[in-house]
């Protein structure tokens, strides 16, 4: 029986799940980035990043923060709960890189004097313009109520994932989340949904400085697949092989 597919995409598919309110999240070596300027495959992706979000998803709710996450289906694939997804990212950032340094001019590497949250309005067709609360309230994309379950859990994750990460050499230079809305009897809950994997963080070696996340791809930095593998080896979640997707296993070197 051929599941039905609830929505593809950039780099994820969404299928009706086995029970009700929930959902298979399956992971596709697609890479997209620049708002789909740049497309490419980055071979393996689907399966690290499988790994690397169940994981670090798994971490957060044993700090009590509440995700969408329910369990690792197989190597691509992840069963998650049904969330009504709020169409902001949620940006937190402890050093300068990307589009702040462009937008404000700093140095990437720089450290921020504080972490410094941003929200983006997610609209593939404008590019995800940068928004404020003001924005955000006006057209009811979420709540101040919503938004003040987000922000607190959004620094939560922060400072969980710098410590995480700084314990396995890598620096958590900025991330970005999503959040959804998940409903149980009349009770409505925030948690944090999509995905947390070198897609959606910047990740630098904490010795060398190495990029070890998506910038590789966006940069065209070479050693793209090498980066998503050794992040997930540091973490302890690198599998013996990496099935191709839909075919054949290939070797992790
Ligand atoms: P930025 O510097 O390009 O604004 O990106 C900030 C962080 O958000 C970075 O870790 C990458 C992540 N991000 C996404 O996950 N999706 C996106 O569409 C963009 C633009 C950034």
């Amino acid at each position: 029986m051929r599941r039905r597919r609830i929505h593809e995409g950039k780099a994820k598919v969404l299928f009706e799940g086995p029970q009700p309110g929930t959902l298979v999240q399956y992971f596709k070596d697609d890479a997209t980035a620049f708002n789909n300027e740049k497309r490419g495959i980055i071979v393996g992706k689907g399966v690290l990043n499988n790994a690397i979000s169940e994981y670090l998803m798994l971490r957060l709710a044993e700090i009590g923060v509440p995700t969408h996450f329910v369990r690792r289906l197989n190597m691509r694939e992840q069963l998650i709960r049904e969330v009504e997804i709020i169409p902001i990212e949620v940006v937190v950032r402890n050093v300068a890189a990307g589009s702040i340094s462009k937008r404000l001019g700093l140095e990437e590497g720089s450290p921020l004097p504080r972490p410094i949250v941003e929200y983006y309005y997610k609209k593939d067709e404008l590019g995800d313009p940068m928004v404020s609360e003001e924005h955000i309230t006006a057209f009811g994309w979420a709540s101040n109520l919503d938004l003040d379950d987000m922000v607190p859990l959004a620094l939560r994750v922060n400072d969980f994932l710098s410590g995480l990460f700084l314990g396995v050499g890598l620096k958590l230079i900025d991330f970005k989340l999503e959040f959804g809305r998940l409903w149980e009897d009349e009770e409505m809950r925030i948690v944090v949904a999509d995905e947390i994997s070198p897609d959606s963080c910047r990740l630098w070696d904490t010795k060398t400085n190495e990029k070890m996340d998506k910038d590789r791809f966006r940069r065209d930095l070479g050693g793209v697949e090498e980066a998503y593998q050794e992040v997930a080896r540091r973490l302890g979640v690198l599998p013996d092989s990496i099935p191709a997707e839909g075919g054949r296993p290939t070797l992790v070197k």
